[in-house]
């Protein structure tokens, strides 16, 4: 099978490519991906090196804003199944400014869609997020596929907005549609303006680590390997037009995570320095995966509280100082 993965020098992307190549000999790669300041084809380096899985990968440059490229690419490719990970992913830079968000997450995603649905592709698998259910409270039970949108920020209202335009793409043309709706990812390679990065890299220089508001918010924590075999079994045994929750019930609030980070780093809480809250900002989110787990068979392999070390071992053996990151937080 060649699948066409968009957004694969990215975080998700990124582990998603070396997951497949790794667990499933029989598929080729084919990523398409613009390099914005988020992407970094170092990501995918330990697969360049390795012959057996460097073999099935190949990559493009490109938006998948542009017609004619990701017309191209489809073409000359002829991909039979895809899943698109690019997007503008970070919520404060859309509070900066949405217009990039709507140009790749809406503009981009509808180009892809009409590019599947003009040549033809097996399943398309649009990624999207919890956040487009917008906030829960203390009490409340968590979301399930049938959860109102209730976007808060032009970031998950672009992500919406694109799951609407693919289910759109599915009831009137058929095309192969399936949405994910993951919580927040955790482990190698995401980009250090992230909040786990964040914590990390501020307490490692001994700066002070920056927590939004009273740090009470509540966000619900997948391993990004997690996240990726639920995506191949998805591709593989997932509904047409069927939307799918992916999370693995592991809730925590940012200020717990905050101080088990600085725990394992041996660094003092006092380094924690609340800061006025983002605007909008979520208080909660939880999603209920049992969709996923009953339709495909699919479960969580990785608790956030074990992973704590390896994931502060990683962060802290990398340069800390990325260009163009903002270094402030992510939900
Ligand atoms: N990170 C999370 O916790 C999380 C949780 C749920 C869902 N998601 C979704 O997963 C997807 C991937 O998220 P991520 O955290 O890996 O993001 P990321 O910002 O790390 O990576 C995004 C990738 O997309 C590429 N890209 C951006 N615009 C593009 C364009 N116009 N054309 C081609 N490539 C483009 C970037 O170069 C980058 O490689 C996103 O759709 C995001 O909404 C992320």
């Amino acid at each position: 099978m060649k699948v066409l993965v968009t957004g694969g020098a990215g975080f998700i992307g990124s582990n998603f490519i070396r997951y497949v190549l790794r667990t499933r000999p029989g598929w080729r790669v084919v990523n398409l991906d613009k390099l914005t300041y988020a992407g970094n084809l170092g990501n995918l380096a330990d697969i360049a090196d390795d012959p057996a899985c460097s073999s099935r990968h190949s990559f493009v440059r490109g938006d998948i804003a542009s017609r004619d490229l990701v017309n191209h690419v489809f073409e000359t490719e002829r991909p039979d199944a895809m899943v698109n990970f690019a997007a503008e992913s970070h919520v404060d830079r859309s509070i900066l400014d949405p217009a990039p968000f709507v140009a790749t997450n809406v503009g981009g995603t509808q180009v892809l869609l009409e590019a599947a649905r003009r040549h033809g592709v097996g399943r398309f698998v649009q990624i999207s997020t919890d956040e487009v259910y917008g906030s829960l409270g203390p009490g409340d039970p968590p979301f399930t596929e049938a959860s109102p949108l209730a976007p808060s920020n032009p970031y998950s209202a672009s992500k919406a907005a694109a799951d609407l335009m693919a289910l759109a793409y599915y009831r009137t043309y058929g095309t192969p549609v399936i949405i994910t709706r993951c919580t927040n990812n955790y482990g190698p390679h995401q980009y250090p303006e992230k909040l786990i990065p964040v914590i990390v890299l501020s307490a490692a220089r001994e700066r002070p680590v920056p927590i939004y508001g009273d740090g009470q918010n509540i966000r619900d924590w997948i391993h990004v390997e997690d996240h990726c075999s639920a995506v191949a079994l998805l591709m593989q045994h997932g509904r047409a037009g069927e939307v799918y929750n992916i999370g693995a019930c592991c809730e925590w609030r940012n200020i717990d995570l905050a101080k088990a980070l600085l725990k394992a780093m041996g660094r003092p809480e006092s380094l924690i320095e609340f800061v006025p809250d983002r605007l909008g900002h979520d208080r909660r989110y939880a999603v209920d995966a049992g969709k996923l787990e009953r339709e495909v068979g699919w479960s969580p392999r990785h608790s956030l509280a074990e992973t704590i070390p390896a994931l502060v071992e990683w962060y802290q053996s990398r340069e800390p100082d990325t260009p163009g990151c903002t270094a402030s937080l992510a939900c």
